[in-house]
Parts: C-alpha cells; sequence; structure tokens
C-alpha cells in the first residue's frame, strides 16, 4: 500500500508538470513554484524579452518572470518608435510568443525599486537581469532650458507615442521655426513628425490629442543642430533619405558646409561615405529652391550655449550657439568652441541629445559618469547572481538589432554560470509566487499578459474606429480598468 501511495503522490506532483509541457495549464504553472532555475527580467521592452526568449530556448527546465512598470508592455517599441514606422514594431509578434511561452510569466504595473525591492528578488529567483532601459533624458546644461517651448526629445516623443507621464506636455506648435538640437535618429524621427502631411500621420497609431495639435501647427521650418560636422552626424541615410523625400518640404543646406569634405570622401568607411554622398547631392539639386512650403536642414558646427527669451521672459525666442571648430578628423573629431557666437531666432527648442539611464535601488552599483549599471559582459560588478542587458548595460545607443545581440550574449553568460555552478541551482526558490505574496501586502495588483491583451483589442478596437491601428490608452487609470474588467 505504502509503495501505491508513493506512486500516487509521485503521479500527482509531476501531472501537473507533463501537462504544462503539453501547454495546457500553461498560465496558472508559468510562475509556479518548483525545481528548476528561476529567473527575473526586470523591463519588459525588447532587452527584457530578447533576453527571456534565449534563456527559455536553452533550457527547458528554466522559469522566466518579467517585471514591468507600466500595465503595458514593449518598452520603446510602443513609447519610442515613430507611430510612421508599423514594420519596426514586428517584433511584438516575437515578444508575444516569448510572453505567451508557458514558462514564462508577466507581471505588469509593477516598479521595481518602489513596489519590490532587488534584494527581494535576488532573495527570490536564481538569477536576476536588469533591463529596464534609458527612462530619463540627457541635459543641456544651459541656461533657458527651463523656458515655455523648450522640450527635450524624450517628452515630445512620449507625446505623441501615448506615454502616461508625457500626455500632459501640450507643446503649443504656433510658431514657424523649430530649432532640433543632435543629430540622431530621434532628431529626425521628430523632425519628420513635425513636417510630414497630417493625411500620412492621421493613418498611424499616433495619439488622437498630437494629430490634433499638429493639424493645428504654424510650424515651416526646422534646423538639426549638430555639434560636430557633416562627416560626423549620427542619423542613418534612411532616415535622411525619408526627410528629402518629405512631400512639400525642401531641404535648406548651406552647400559651404559640404566644399571641404569631397576630398575626405574616398577613405569612408560604406556606409558613411553613401550618407555623405546623399546630403552632397541634396545639397547639390534642392539648395535655393522655394517652391516648397515647408524646410528642414541640418546646421553643424555649434553647440547649445543657452536658450533665449522673449519680451516676456518666460517663452523661448531663440537659441545662442558656439560656433565650433573640429580637431582631429573622422568619427572621433572633437568640436572645440572657437569662441564665436551666432543666434537663431526660433519659437521652440527640442534638445535630441540622448537618453540616460536611472539608478533603480540603492544596493545595485551604478557608475553617475556613463549612467548605466557597471557589468562585464552583462555580469553587474561585484554582485553575484545580478546581470543586465539592453540600454542600461551599454548606454542609450543601437538600433533594436544591437540590443537583441546584447540581451543574447547576457542570457549566454548567465546560462554559463548555471552551468559552471557559480549560480548554486541546487537551492529551490520560490520565484514569482513569494513576490506575488508580497505584492499582495503591499496592495500591488500585477496586469498579467492575457491582461494586456485585453487593453490590446481595445486599443485596436478604438483605432480601426478612426481608420488607425490602434488608439493608445494614456492613462493608466484607463488602461487597469479595461485589464481587469
Ligand atoms: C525615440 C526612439 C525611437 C527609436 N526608434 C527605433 C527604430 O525605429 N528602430 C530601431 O531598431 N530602434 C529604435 N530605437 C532604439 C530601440 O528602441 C532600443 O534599442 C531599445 O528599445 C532598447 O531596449 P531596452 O529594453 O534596453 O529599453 P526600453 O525599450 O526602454 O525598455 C525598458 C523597459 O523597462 C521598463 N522599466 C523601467 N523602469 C522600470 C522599473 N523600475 N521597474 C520595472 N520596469 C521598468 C520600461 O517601462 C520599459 O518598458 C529607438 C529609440 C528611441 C529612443
Ligand atoms: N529609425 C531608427 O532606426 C531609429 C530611430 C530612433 C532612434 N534609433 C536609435 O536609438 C539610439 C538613440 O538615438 P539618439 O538620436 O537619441 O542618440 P544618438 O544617435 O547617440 O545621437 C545623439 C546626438 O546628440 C548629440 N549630442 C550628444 N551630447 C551632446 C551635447 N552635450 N551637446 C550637443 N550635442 C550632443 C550627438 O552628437 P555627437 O555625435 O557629437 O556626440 C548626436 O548628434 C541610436 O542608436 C539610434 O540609432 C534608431
Ligand atoms: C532633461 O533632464 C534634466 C534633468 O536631468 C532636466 O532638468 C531638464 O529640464 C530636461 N529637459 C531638457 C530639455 O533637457
Ligand atoms: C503653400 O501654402 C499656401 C498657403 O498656405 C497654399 O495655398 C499652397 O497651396 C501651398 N503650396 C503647396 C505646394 O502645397
Ligand atoms: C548581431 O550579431 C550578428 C551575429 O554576430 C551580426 O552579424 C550582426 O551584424 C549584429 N547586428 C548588430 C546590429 O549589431
Ligand atoms: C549549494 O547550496 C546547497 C544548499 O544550500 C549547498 O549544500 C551546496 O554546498 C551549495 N553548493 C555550492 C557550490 O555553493
Amino acid at each position: 500500500l505504502q509503495v501505491v501511495m508513493q506512486l500516487f503522490l509521485t503521479v500527482c506532483w509531476l501531472l501537473p508538470y507533463s501537462l504544462a509541457t503539453c501547454g495546457l495549464f500553461s498560465r496558472r504553472l508559468s510562475s509556479a513554484s518548483g525545481p528548476g532555475p528561476k529567473v527575473c527580467i526586470v523591463g519588459g521592452g525588447p532587452a527584457g524579452f530578447y533576453t527571456a526568449q534565449h534563456l527559455l530556448k536553452a533550457r527547458d527546465d528554466m522559469v522566466v518572470d518579467v517585471y514591468e512598470r507600466l500595465p503595458v508592455p514593449f518598452g520603446l517599441v510602443r513609447f519610442g518608435v515613430a507611430p510612421d514606422h508599423p514594420e519596426v514594431k514586428n517584433v511584438i509578434n516575437t515578444f508575444t510568443q516569448t510572453a505567451q511561452h508557458e514558462r514564462c510569466y508577466f507581471y505588469g504595473n509593477v516598479n521595481v525599486g518602489t513596489d519590490v525591492s532587488v534584494e527581494e528578488l535576488r532573495k527570490a529567483y536564481h538569477a536576476v537581469v536588469l533591463s529596464y532601459g534609458a527612462e530619463a533624458n540627457r541635459s543641456m546644461r544651459v541656461s533657458g532650458e527651463g523656458l515655455a517651448g523648450v522640450f527635450s526629445a524624450r517628452d515630445f516623443v512620449g507625446w505623441y507615442n501615448g506615454l502616461p507621464s508625457n500626455k500632459e506636455l501640450q507643446p503649443h506648435l504656433n510658431c514657424e521655426t523649430v530649432v532640433i538640437l543632435g543629430q540622431g535618429n530621434v532628431a529626425l524621427d521628430v523632425a519628420r513628425i513635425l513636417l510630414s502631411p497630417l493625411d500620412l500621420l492621421k493613418k498611424t497609431d499616433i495619439t488622437q490629442h498630437a494629430l490634433d495639435t499638429l493639424a493645428a501647427s504654424r510650424v515651416r521650418r526646422v534646423l538639426i543642430v549638430g555639434r560636430r560636422g557633416p562627416l560626423q552626424i549620427a542619423c542613418t541615410i534612411k532616415e535622411v533619405r525619408e526627410m528629402i523625400n518629405l512631400p512639400d518640404t525642401a531641404a535648406d543646406m548651406l552647400p559651404a558646409d559640404f566644399e571641404s569634405i569631397s576630398e575626405a570622401l574616398k577613405d569612408l568607411p560604406r556606409p558613411r561615405k553613401r550618407l555623405t554622398e546623399l546630403m552632397m547631392k541634396t545639397v547639390k539639386t534642392e539648395s535655393g529652391q522655394h517652391k516648397a512650403n515647408k524646410s528642414w536642414g541640418f546646421r553643424f558646427l555649434r553647440s547649445p550655449l543657452e536658450v533665449l527669451p522673449g519680451p516676456d521672459g518666460k517663452r523661448v525666442a531663440g537659441i545662442r550657439l558656439a560656433v565650433n571648430k573640429l580637431e582631429g578628423s573622422g568619427e572621433d573629431a572633437k568640436a572645440v568652441p572657437t569662441g564665436q557666437t551666432e543666434d537663431l531666432e526660433c519659437g521652440m527648442v527640442i534638445s535630441s541629445i540622448g537618453y540616460k539611464s536611472l539608478p533603480i535601488d540603492p544596493c545595485v552599483p551604478f557608475d553617475p559618469r556613463s549612467a548605466i549599471v557597471p557589468n562585464n559582459m552583462g555580469r553587474v560588478k561585484d554582485t553575484a547572481g545580478l546581470y543586465c542587458s539592453g540600454w542600461v548595460k551599454r548606454g542609450p545607443t543601437g538600433v533594436i538589432a544591437t540590443t537583441m545581440n546584447d540581451s543574447f550574449d547576457t542570457a549566454r553568460m548567465l546560462l554559463k554560470d548555471m552551468d559552471s555552478g557559480m549560480l548554486n541551482l541546487s537551492v529551490n526558490k520560490p520565484g514569482g509566487q513569494e513576490i506575488t505574496a508580497l505584492l499582495k501586502e503591499r496592495g500591488v495588483r500585477a496586469v498579467s499578459f492575457p491582461e494586456w491583451e485585453k487593453i490590446n483589442l481595445e486599443e485596436v478596437r478604438r483605432g480601426t474606429a478612426v481608420g488607425k491601428p490602434r488608439e493608445k490608452f494614456l492613462d493608466v487609470k484607463d488602461m487597469l480598468a479595461v485589464a481587469w474588467s
């Protein structure tokens, strides 16, 4: 009888696991306790989902839980990528497959560092991966930054993409000239949104309030200002071509900027060479044409010195720039001020000089100078069992494919540490069960992936009604109401 009882108990214990492998019960079991390694990921953007994907694929006993501050997943793919680049967002399909994996569980609406500490996560899991991105903006550190009409690109992008914390931004587009500082792809996203015909934007998932504001826009001229020269711009050729192809919008470049660079052309690496040739061709064919109503242009060798107020002392009316010269050449050339200055008149300034990670928890090492979590190929310095991937690991540069590569690297490092015994897997860890209990005590209710899918469906429904792929909710409160309805 004893043997039969033993057998019965074993079957009872194993049954749910074998069912889970068949895909049944998957949701309920995904964060269950049980043997096998448990990994926690902080942040549900590309880095989080790519790290999870690689871990789940590598071991069939691995459980991966993803914690995300917002009730909605996908990070900058939802809140950064421009609305008129829908093809970029196809990665969401892959992330969704990962989230629906039987050994993956998504906890939205959980702010790590506030609702639960990294220490608590480290106790509950065999390993914790920080993938929380770079959510702040780099500051220009010039006076006048606080004037009305001065925005960071981070906030402006968040506003047109429906980031809840930016819904009150209210940029008044009642001026003719906008100056954007920085010449990366984010700067070009912002310039393109400001100058695109409304009919194109109407068919995207740009928020309705942004569309209404853009419909009343008087902006006709966008200058994209860089501290270095044409051979150092940070944006890529596809994005420049999109600017050149904007309807009713001329490129307004200064031919003198390109006069001395033709001899450098032949020695450039191929992508840089093609980008430079495109700009030079544009200068030749377009400058001096005034048929179009709107214009955009690069301005080079200029650093912001001071944002200038208008007569009321409150609103921006211009910007004072330091005139630079280049020291050295190529990608590493340095901008050095000549002592000269130049003022540009404008009614709006958008600073697009990069994003910045913030420290998440006092117990996690953070390098304030480079604004990243210090790490050795994904292993956080001096902290066993803690890893990082994505922008918080590398800094705020690189496209989604770069983030994918580096997330796979971090996952490989973690797996190696499991294999080598550096991470002790013989200790059983409670994982998501313990954290869920903690959160419940604290009155925090997580949004599961099926609950996000309810939000998703409702957004798509609202969008279809107005000919858009989706109409995003702007309020966390509204997202939660739908999730838990
Ligand atoms: C405006 C903009 C446009 C871009 N466009 C493109 C493009 O067209 N094509 C392309 O390939 N790349 C593009 N990129 C780059 C791409 O978005 C990044 O490479 C990628 O998103 C970085 O991934 P990540 O996961 O490190 O960070 P993120 O995408 O920022 O994800 C981090 C996640 O962590 C969450 N989080 C933050 N703090 C916490 C916390 N305390 N607790 C829990 N969760 C937290 C955030 O809510 C977020 O969901 C763009 C970037 C920007 C800024
Ligand atoms: N379509 C796309 O694929 C797409 C769209 C958006 C973003 N992204 C990616 O996302 C990443 C982030 O984009 P990003 O545009 O924020 O960053 P970025 O590409 O690093 O560009 C930042 C720009 O700001 C300038 N800058 C930095 N600090 C400055 C300062 N103190 N004063 C003046 N200028 C300063 C830089 O000039 P210096 O070169 O002189 O430092 C550079 O021109 C990039 O890798 C980008 O490719 C991709
Ligand atoms: C950017 O961030 C800083 C804080 O780091 C803030 O003071 C500033 O107002 C923000 N905006 C701009 C336009 O830089
Ligand atoms: C330019 O603007 C004027 C007045 O706003 C308008 O009448 C004209 O059609 C526009 N031109 C083009 C090419 O769209
Ligand atoms: C990613 O890694 C692959 C393989 O190592 C490489 O071929 C590719 O260029 C990388 N992509 C990026 C954007 O870094
Ligand atoms: C792993 O943990 C178990 C249980 O606490 C312990 O007995 C064992 O010695 C540990 N192994 C290593 C390599 O630290």
